[in-house]
């Protein structure tokens, strides 16, 4: 194996240490950071997420507040909830678990955000901030893909880089932050012509396309830093399921300078980014300067 791993699940927990310190410090300060969660029915994969989301907020010292709500709730119910949060001083961040049920507007319910509480980024103010280059809270797993990216390579001016992905999630934000880093960017998707030589331009490649182990080594250019933002469960060989990414790990691994392993690699950074995303809004609720080094 050629590449360097790079290692998520460390740079996640210094992150989180740091968010930590910084809420030592607002809390003495008289701020205590605060995220809620809106969780609507009962997706298992959502739930471990929430709680997961609920552990990490608590351990960085920042208070907590849960929403769970049957599947069946309606839209006007749900709309009265995140008013109601907009409204609470003792709520900086809201995070709406995704996806809703098919019955909701997601689209309308990001958007009831307040867009100075949306940690998820994901609020048309946001990108829109991103966009054009305005501050703005960025969604979380393309922040920690950068944070990433910018402690392997130093700069990312003037690279290729390459994001497989469209999603307003994912693809389109990273595709922001690495142009606003001064990289050249491709955004490449399902309907790419000669995906596999589009990707091999890539000094930097970032899969988010939510196929298994879809990229593979000899699409990957000799040396290039792989960010494989891929959570996929496929059955082993002993018929005990497995996670992967959307890159084919052995045979990357083999021809790139450094890549992020599945699992310990962006996934880690997602909810650090989350937690950092909260003191961003808390510090700006209060008229304090933006944590340094945890914000785009
Ligand atoms: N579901 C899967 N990923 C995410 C995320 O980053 N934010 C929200 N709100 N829901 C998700």
């Amino acid at each position: 194996m050629a590449a360097a791993i790079i290692d998520g699940k460390a740079f996640g927990a210094a992150v989180r240490a740091r968010v930590a310190a910084e809420v030592v410090r607002m809390r003495a300060a008289g701020v205590t950071p605060g995220l809620a969660v809106v969780l609507l029915g009962e997706d298992p994969a959502s739930q471990v997420y929430v709680r997961s989301k609920h552990r990490a907020t608590v351990e960085a010292g920042m208070a907590s507040f849960e929403h769970r709500l049957p599947a069946a709730t309606g839209q006007a119910e749900l709309l009265a909830l995140i008013a109601r949060l907009n409204a609470d001083p003792a709520v900086h961040g809201i995070l709406v678990q995704l996806p809703l049920p098919a019955h909701l507007d997601a689209d309308l319910v990001i958007n009831a955000i307040d867009p100075a509480k949306d940690v998820d980024g994901f609020h048309v103010t946001n990108a829109g901030r991103l966009a054009t280059g305005q501050s703005a809270l960025v969604p979380c797993t393309p922040l920690g893909c950068l944070m990433l990216l910018r402690d392997r390579l130093g700069s990312l001016a003037g690279a290729e880089a390459v994001v497989v992905g469209r999603s307003n999630i994912v693809g389109k934000p990273m595709a922001q932050l690495l142009l606003r880093d001064s990289a050249t960017v491709t955004i490449a998707h399902s309907r790419t012509r000669d995906l596999p030589a589009v990707c091999r331009r890539a000094d930097i490649l970032v899969a988010a396309v939510g196929r298994a182990e879809m990229i593979r080594g000899d699409w990957v250019r000799p040396g290039a830093t792989v960010i494989d933002v891929g959570i996929n469960r496929v059955a082993g060989p002993d018929g005990t399921a497995r996670l992967v990414g959307d890159v084919h790990f052995d045979s990357a691994a083999a021809v790139a300078g450094a890549i992020t392993p599945v699992p310990g690699g962006v996934g880690p950074m997602t909810i650090a980014c989350l937690l950092a995303n909260t003191l961003t809004a808390a510090a700006g609720a209060h008229g304090l300067p933006a944590p340094a080094g945890l914000t785009a």
